[in-house]
């Protein structure tokens, strides 16, 4: 008999027919009723054993997470908490467990602990509702943008160049790190390199998007991204998956538009799509939420924070706007920052961020025009010749969401630029011929996927929205 998941007899409920069930034990309780999970959703399928019937032998066996298959006759149920269930008439223990060391017993675990354990995490409902959310929300970031006329492309994950220009990468090499090929001048000689010449792991898709984007007109990268600064925070991954749209013909304004449509959509089919695992996240915040002092509470609740996000405009703020706020705000005044503002063309850290979001605007901020010398080379440069046409997305709980910008479309100005900042111009060659053979305006972003799903799911960290997190010391799994 072919097996049917869980999620389609809870919800097709066929009452009185034959069925075959198979997933893992969560708990076994009276030597007779089993709560099966599949991982097709959140609720278990609660199976009732005829012990009478059952040897002794099998019924040892029903150990929190051990795998079965079950076949039995679906009936209404009579107990609390469920419409239906199994009267179990054959079991079949496809997978034992032995129920003094499996590490996950049903009691509340540490998120901490659980990272340990990330091989078996998944197998609790807060997990497996994560991922499944996860899971959702890819599947809405491709159809939103296919909907749109947007083609994926897959840029390389090994390069030779750092988009970013932070330096934060990690090597790609097959050298013998122990006795490394030397040139004359006694530094290691990478022309013997696998590639010939220095590779890292790519810090953004978005060089290469660029010149897709001028041929295909709109685009949108959906990958791996690895950067090795060494933040210990709770938004801060060593890989992660960045989703980076680059658009042809596209001004700044465009972009901003864009971005906000493109959040609002994948929330709105999370919304729609999710409802069961959103709703048991929710609760799962309140209960987090209630154990933390008055103030520190949030005032929303998981679903009311989508909601909020979906129906209100996002609130658009200059850089220097920014600062003015900042300048004048109660916790600057009395010393209460880390880092004092005190003029144009600071950099903005994440306590000033969090203070716009989540004190001064109460919503959603995207930031535009920042100083050109806290950004990235690329980015288009204003007649006030000091700012640039980025822009950041800062969400509430999150930071930074969005990073994107207006990219500098003119050959005499990206040059001059790359030469400022000390840049190799070599490496950049056929970047920077995209502006001698038909440039045009041209705008894009990068949307950081885990802090999304953080967002989305209320998870306080983000190792926590990643199957297996890569993090400084630690590459466990
Ligand atoms: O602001 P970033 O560095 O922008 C870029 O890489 C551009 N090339 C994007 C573009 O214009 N195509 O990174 C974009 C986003 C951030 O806003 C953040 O959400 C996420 O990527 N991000 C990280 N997420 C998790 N861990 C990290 N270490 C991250 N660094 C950036
Ligand atoms: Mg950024």
């Amino acid at each position: 008999m072919k097996a049917t998941k869980i999620k389609t007899l809870l919800h097709d409920a066929p009452v009185e027919t034959n069925q075959k069930v198979q997933g893992w034990v969560r708990t076994f309780r009276a030597n007779r009723f089993i709560a099966l999970n599949d991982g097709s959703t959140l609720a278990n399928l609660q199976c009732v054993v005829d012990f009478e019937k059952t040897p002794e032998s099998i019924l040892k066996q029903i150990n929190t997470g051990a795998a079965l298959a079950l076949e039995g006759k679906i009936i209404e149920s009579q107990g609390k908490g469920q419409t239906i269930e199994l009267q179990v008439n054959t079991i079949e223990i496809l997978g034992p467990s032995d129920p003094d060391s499996y590490p996950i017993q049903p009691k509340k675990h540490s998120f901490e602990f659980l990272r340990e354990k990330a091989h078996l995490r998944v197998r609790t409902s807060t997990f497996a509702a994560v991922m499944r959310v996860r899971s959702a929300l890819s599947f809405a970031v491709h159809q939103f943008f296919q909907s749109h006329g947007f083609y994926y492309v897959n840029t390389p994950i090994i390069t030779g160049s750092d988009a970013e220009g932070a330096g934060e990468m990690f090597r790609v090499s097959t050298l013998d790190p122990l006795h490394p090929p030397k040139n004359e001048a006694g530094t290691i000689d990478f022309k013997a390199d696998f590639f010939g010449k220095e590779t890292n792991l790519t810090v953004s898709g978005q060089l290469e998007a660029e010149a897709y984007a001028l041929g295909l007109g709109e685009v949108y990268t959906f990958g791996p991204t690895f950067r090795a600064e060494n933040s210990n925070t709770a938004r801060h991954l060593a890989e992660f998956w960045m989703i980076e749209p680059e658009m042809a013909f596209y001004d700044l304004n465009d972009n901003m538009d864009l971005a906000e449509k493109f959040i609002t959509y994948v929330l709105s089919y999370i919304l729609e799509n999710c409802k069961e695992d959103l709703e048991f996240l929710d609760d799962r915040l309140t209960n987090e939420e209630s154990s933390k002092p008055q103030a520190e509470r949030s005032q929303m609740g998981l679903l009311e924070k989508i909601r909020f996000v979906i129906e209100n405009d996002f609130k658009r703020v200059s850089y220097t706007e920014a600062i003015e706020i900042l300048k004048n705000s109660t916790p600057n005044k009395k010393k209460k920052f880390q880092y004092p503002v005190n003029n144009w063309g600071v950099d903005l850290q994440s306590e000033h961020e969090r203070f716009l979001v989540e004190k001064h605007f109460n919503c959603p901020v995207i930031l535009y025009d920042y100083p050109a010398n806290i950004k990235a080379f690329y980015m288009r440069r204003n007649d006030d010749e000091k700012t640039v046409r980025a822009m950041d997305i800062l969400f509430p709980g999150i930071g930074e969401i969005v990073g994107g910008s207006q990219r500098e479309e003119r050959l005499d100005v990206l040059q001059k630029r790359i030469k400022e900042m000390g840049i190799d111009e070599k490496e950049l060659w056929w970047y920077i011929d995209l502006r001698r053979f038909g440039s045009v305006p041209h705008s894009g972003f990068g949307l950081g996927f885990e802090r999304l799903v953080q967002f989305a799911t209320g998870m306080g960290n983000i190792r926590d929205v990643i199957p297996f997190p890569r993090t400084p010391q630690n590459a466990s799994f």
